[in-house]
């Protein structure tokens, strides 16, 4: 199952639920392979790799004709890979464009890709990088972090989605929304997870991410927060996103 991890607005939590995420259905015994679409490549450094240092990237694959093989790398995390990604990556979207069938090159390179679950980390836009992760995709994740302009942007979002689905990517479906970095001393955050309910109903997952500092430490020493505290509030509430996600995954 190809998910995309996507929230046009920066900053709201997709790279860290992608690494976190991944980590616990690795955990889980399923094959993940990771995949950067984001040239920030935080997902690449979140797992430890030097994205500067690696010799093919997602860059590759899209306008290189690099296979998914070539570019493939393993991570610190037993059964997760990962396609990287780097600065490279930041020229691909207009490189791309005079290319024909542009919106499908990610789907193509995943197309031989073997994996229970292939999560993609977009970047902050949705630019063409994101359509292709929306093409490539079964399904969509959208982290919104809890805060008073949650709701802001998400509009746009559901009809880029609406649009994919009607032409592109017929099969195309929400897989769910995650509330990050809720802060249960504040009424601000109940009030904003009661909205949400009511925007999105059963689309919302049980499972809310709190903000914790453990979750903002990991990545610097380029590990999951399930490797980096396993028991902190952040570990514990990503294992039971996975959780949620394998059962809403239909297994
Ligand atoms: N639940 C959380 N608690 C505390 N800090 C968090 C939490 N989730 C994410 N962070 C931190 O907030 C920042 C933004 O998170 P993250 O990089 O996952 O967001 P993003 O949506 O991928 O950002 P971008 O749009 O730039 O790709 C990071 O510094 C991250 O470590
Ligand atoms: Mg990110």
């Amino acid at each position: 199952m190809v998910i995309a991890v996507l929230n046009q607005k920066g900053g709201v939590g997709k790279t860290t639920t992608v690494i976190n995420l991944a980590s616990y259905l690795a955990k889980s015994g399923k094959r993940v392979v990771v995949v950067d679409a984001d040239p920030q490549g935080n997902a690449t450094s979140g797992f430890g790799i030097d994205k500067m240092a690696m010799q093919f990237t997602l860059y590759d694959a899209l306008l290189k004709k690099k296979s998914a093989q070539d570019v493939l790398t393993l991570t610190n995390q037993k059964n997760i890979s990962l396609i990287p990604a780097n600065a490279n990556l930041a020229g691909a979207e207009v490189e791309m464009t005079n290319i024909h069938g542009r919106e499908n090159l990610l789907r193509e390179v995943l197309h031989g890709v073997l994996a229970d679950y292939i999560l993609i980390d977009c970047p902050p836009s949705l630019g063409l990088l994101t359509i292709n992760a929306l093409c490539a995709a079964q399904q969509v994740l959208i982290p919104i972090q809890t805060e008073y302009y949650a709701l802001e942007g998400i509009s746009q979002l559901l009809q880029i989605v609406q649009k994919i689905q009607a032409n592109a990517n017929p099969t195309l479906s929400i897989l769910g929304v995650v509330m990050t970095m809720y802060d249960q001393r504040t009424s601000l955050s109940k009030q904003v997870q009661e909205e949400l309910k009511k925007h999105f109903g059963d689309l919302l997952f049980k499972t809310v991410i709190p903000r914790n500092i453990r979750l903002a430490e990991a990545p610097s020493h380029g590990l999951p927060v399930s490797e980096y505290d396993k028991w902190s509030k952040g570990a514990r509430s990503y294992k039971l996103l996975a959780k949620e996600v394998i059962d809403r995954a239909g297994e």
